[in-house]
């Protein structure tokens, strides 16, 4: 006798590969890159060091890091032709779209963009990673009537993103706090994003439709575009004195709070750990205290009223707060998460393409079968 058909709706619970490349117990509120807790690598490595040990599986050494760090910032110009692409966007478009197309566009000027060798994959994947801030900030310029900052190849990847976007190269501890936001974003096992991403290697497609595949799953509000959502309620509460009566009316109209619940994590997601404290580090530090103040009385509120559920806030709950704190607009939140989370794609499709088998699971018909064909004419509704 046939097994029952069993659909598991969400993919909740199901396994589709073997990996090295993150752990997550979301019961005890870890989280792990190749095995290095996320408070270590947030503490003490740097964005583009964990972009190594995510896609090659290993700390580099000194001499690594270096040629590591000089392979990416090679990349970060734009060829005149994106350039041009960029400038013929309609300013009013969501840069979310803009960094899809853009980096969908970006297979179109590399003269080989498939291969089957893991290392010209990995050397790709760089071409993105290295220009994906390049056009988050030069269409942020562009939209606002100035002309694009051209990348600097002697700052970090952070440093260099917040001086094309806002003018000027960041203060250490402000570029050391985006960089921290980076690590934190970098990688998260198979969530919606990276499966699709995962989905798209099972093809043999080349990096730049598996990138473009992830920036796509990832712009959803239940996703990525939870960040902008979250800091969208902070703003809207305005004062810390109003988040009781907005969580309180949030929920008896059985809205979602957001920033808060997960997928895995049935408690503390550790990056909004370490997220908060940064923030609030920040914002005492940039005399910024009351969105902070804010998004905290709205946590305790959620948390008070969602006590016994295991909803728990997760990283979203502070890093809008922390990204509108280093000056970054809005709408550019989760093109920054994507621009990190380039790294943890990379690192999923080159592992699943070590040993491939096309993903294709089944959906269950249960419709009609056999209706008769009823010529356009003859139909009544
Ligand atoms: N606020 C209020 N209630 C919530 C929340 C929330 N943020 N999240 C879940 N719930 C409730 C649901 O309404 C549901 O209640 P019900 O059983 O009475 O219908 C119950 O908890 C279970 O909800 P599910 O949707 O099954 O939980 P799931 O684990 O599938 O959802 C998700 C996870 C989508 C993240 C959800 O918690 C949510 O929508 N959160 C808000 C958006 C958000 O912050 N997303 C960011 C996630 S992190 C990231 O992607 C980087």
């Amino acid at each position: 006798m046939k097994d029952p058909v069993v659909i598991h709706k969400g993919l909740d619970n199901v396994y589709v590969k073997e990996s090295k490349i993150c752990f997550i117990d979301g019961e005890a509120s870890r989280l792990f890159y190749r095995g290095y807790s996320i408070e270590d690598l947030a503490a003490h490595s740097t964005f583009e060091e964990t972009v190594y040990l995510l896609i090659y599986g290993t700390l580099p050494t000194k001499q690594q890091l270096q040629d590591f760090e000089k392979r990416i910032s090679a990349n970060r110009s734009l060829e005149p032709g994106m350039q041009q692409l960029l400038r013929s966007f309609p300013t009013t478009s969501d840069p979310m779209d803009v960094l899809r197309t853009a980096v969908s566009a970006m297979g179109l000027y590399d003269p080989q963009p498939a291969t089957d060798k893991t290392e010209e994959r990995i050397d790709k994947a760089l071409r993105i990673l290295g220009k994906a801030p390049t056009i988050i900030a030069a269409f942020d310029r562009l939209r606002n009537k100035k002309e694009p900052i051209p990348p600097e190849s002697n700052l970090t990847h952070s440093a260099n993103f917040l001086k094309m976007l806002i003018g000027k190269v960041p203060d250490p501890y402000v570029a050391h706090v985006m960089d921290v936001a980076l690590i934190l974003h970098a990688e998260h096992e198979m969530n919606a994003s990276t499966f699709s991403c995962t989905v798209t290697a099972s093809t043999l497609a080349d990096m730049y439709s598996i990138i473009t595949s992830g920036i796509g799953t990832l712009r959803g509000p239940l996703h990525g575009g939870a960040n902008e959502a979250a800091l969208k309620t902070v703003l809207e509460v305005g004062d810390s004195s109003r988040a009781e009566e907005y969580v309180t009316k949030a929920l008896a109209e059985k809205k979602r709070i957001m920033g808060f619940g997960h997928r895995v994590y049935r408690t503390w997601d550790p990056r909004y750990v370490i997220l908060k404290k940064l923030g609030k580090e920040l914002a005492s530090k940039e005399g910024q205290t009351k969105l902070f103040e804010t998004a905290e009385a709205i946590e305790q509120s959620a948390l008070k009223h969602l006590a016994g559920s295991s909803i728990f806030p997760n990283v979203d709950s502070y890093s809008g707060v922390v990204f509108h704190t280093l000056g970054i607009p809005t709408d550019l939140f989760t093109p920054v998460f994507a621009m990190s989370r380039i790294s943890g794609w990379t690192a999923h499709a080159i592992e699943y393409l070590e040993a491939n088998r096309l993903i294709r699971p089944k959906a269950l018909y249960v419709g009609p079968t056999s209706l008769p064909y009823t010529p356009i004419d003859a139909r009544t509704s």
